[in-house]
């Protein structure tokens, strides 16, 4: 783009991306259910169980809600915020949310630009998010951000294998999956976890060639912002 500086091209573009990924869930959100039935049961529902076992009590933030596939594991007792930045996938959540009466408040919002103050919440979840955030560093550094600095923070995630004969597939099939339905298949998730400054305590590998991981992490901020 001519005349324009390096800055203000990288935002144009991460704008234009984030467009276009939120367009792709619009699109998607009345499929979306049906496309996950099966993996959901024999595994998803599953590794759910396991991160949502680990979740304390306290005011949490669910990102990239969906459908609300989580709904049903949110801890007794827990006051839960839940965002989505697909106006569609939040109307698919908001019904779930009233067939339920459960008590989650609501927000259409983008991950990378969180409207709450710094350590809001208690905890965080996000499940199969990362992968389709445009700029997943920025994401997590919000994340850390909104969370306390001794909250927990929980990604059920799937990202690109470090074994040498898989990775390389995943690299080349990952634009046909991003055309699909939105998510990369070669997202390097621990890095980004790393680079975003977050704590890794524990990891979880749930399928071979290292795909599907559970991460448990701290925000690893210490609550200033001077600090990052
Ligand atoms: C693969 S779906 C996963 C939905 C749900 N977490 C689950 O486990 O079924 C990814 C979700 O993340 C949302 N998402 C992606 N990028 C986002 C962003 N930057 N801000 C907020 N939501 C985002 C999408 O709209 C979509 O609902």
């Amino acid at each position: 783009m001519k005349g324009l500086s390096n800055k203000s091209q990288t935002y144009r573009s991460a704008d234009e991306e984030t467009r276009k990924t939120r367009a792709r869930y619009d699109r998607v959100a009345w499929l979306y259910d049906a496309e996950e039935y099966l993996v959901e049961r024999l595994l998803f529902a599953r590794w759910r169980r396991g991160l949502w076992e680990q979740v304390p009590l306290g005011h949490g933030l669910e990102i990239g809600v969906g459908t609300g596939k989580n709904l049903s594991y949110y801890p007794t007792g827990s006051r839960v915020t839940a965002v989505d930045f697909s106006p569609r996938m939040l109307e698919r959540e908001k019904r779930h949310v009233q067939r339920l009466g459960a008590q989650v408040d609501l927000a259409l919002m983008d991950a990378q630009h969180l409207d709450y103050p710094d350590a809001t919440f208690d905890w965080a979840v996000a499940t199969f998010v990362f992968c389709s955030v445009p700029d997943p560093i920025k994401g997590l550094r919000e994340l850390a951000r909104v969370v306390k600095p001794d909250g927990r923070i929980f990604l059920l995630e799937h990202m690109r294998s470090g074994t040498p004969l898989i990775g390389p597939v995943m690299d080349v099939l990952n634009p046909i999956a991003v055309r699909l339905n939105g998510a990369n298949i070669n997202r390097r998730t621990m890095k980004n976890v790393n680079l975003a400054g977050l704590e890794v305590l524990s990891v979880d590998d749930l399928s071979p060639g290292g795909i599907f991981k559970l991460i448990s992490a701290r925000s690893g901020w210490g609550g200033s912002a001077g600090k990052r």
